[in-house]
């Protein structure tokens, strides 16, 4: 998609108002957290979110977003990405993607989680467990790694774990191939690309003032995908169910730190065995 020429490395002082809007995403993220449950529509979350980060004094960097209509994206079930906030009332046992990204002084910050609303299926909270191990083994690679194609090859890892270990159920992840994650700065999606799956191509070298999103999405089923008609809402072939985890992850000269995350990524990371910069 981006060659890996025209990489906008940032200073620290650019990584310091990037953690400006990583914290609003994160504020607006948890908002909508606290708001998850059975009879809420997708569309009060996306009031719930706009209303953090426009009190923030932030700009909702997805509305407008190549004529995209809401401030975030609301993903159900087969659902993977790119869902519209509308009418649909969330069920008990429905698995939600949520996806958020806010502009503070013209620099971007993006970031998703996924839940199951209330008592779900088991194997549903695993997906969506799977998925979040999935993208913290992926930054804490990126903490380690020379080139970007570590952060693939670590979340493929998590992937045949879950398997090895049948938590998966016995039907193999998928992992979807067709939207990566991106680097990130003055603009949502940036070069380089950060593919969330094995690759032959090592991938862009990591060096200080790199800021990705890494953004990995599994499916209980085949990865296969297609977007429906209102051109943005992308689901799965097979109508198995997704998951999707993001952060937006800055290389500093003496580590890195995850944006998006309240904590920097201190708590999760530590737990890899990867200690976290000190921010600019
Ligand atoms: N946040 C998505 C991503 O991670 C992009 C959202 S597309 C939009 O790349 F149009 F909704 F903004
Ligand atoms: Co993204």
């Amino acid at each position: 998609m981006f060659g890996r020429d025209r990489i906008e490395y940032k200073t620290p002082e650019q990584v310091a108002v990037m953690r400006r809007a990583g914290l609003v995403v994160a504020d607006a993220l948890g908002a909508v957290r606290a708001r998850i449950t059975a009879g809420v529509t997708t569309a009060d979350l996306d009031a719930v979110a706009e209303e953090v980060i426009l009190g923030a004094g932030a700009t909702p960097s997805f509305l407008g977003y190549h004529g995209y209509p809401a401030t975030l994206c609301v993903s159900v079930n087969e659902e993977i990405v790119h869902g519209i906030p509308g009418g649909r009332v969330l069920q008990p046992g429905d698995v939600v993607s949520v996806d958020c990204g806010a502009i503070v002084d013209g620099w971007h910050g993006d970031s998703a989680f996924s839940a199951v609303v209330g008592d779900g299926h088991a194997l549903d909270q695993e997906l969506v467990t799977t998925t979040e191990d999935a993208l913290w083994a992926g930054i804490a690679a990126l903490a380690r790694a020379d080139r970007l194609g570590a952060v693939g090859e670590a979340v493929e890892e998590v992937v045949e774990a879950a398997a090895a270990a049948g938590r998966n159920g016995g039907v193999a992840y998928g992992i979807v191939e067709d939207y990566v994650g991106h680097g990130i700065g003055t603009a949502m999606h940036q070069p380089p690309d950060v593919p969330n799956y094995r690759t032959r191509d090592r991938g862009a070298k990591v060096r200080p003032g790199l800021c990705v999103a890494v953004e990995p999405m599994l499916v209980r089923g085949a990865e296969a995908n297609r977007t429906l008609a209102d051109d943005w809402t992308v689901v799965t072939e097979d109508g198995s169910r997704a998951a999707h985890w993001e952060h937006t992850v800055a290389v500093l000269e003496d580590g890195i730190v995850v944006l998006t995350a309240p904590d920097g990524g201190a708590e999760r990371l530590g737990a890899l065995g990867v200690q976290v910069a000190a921010l600019p």
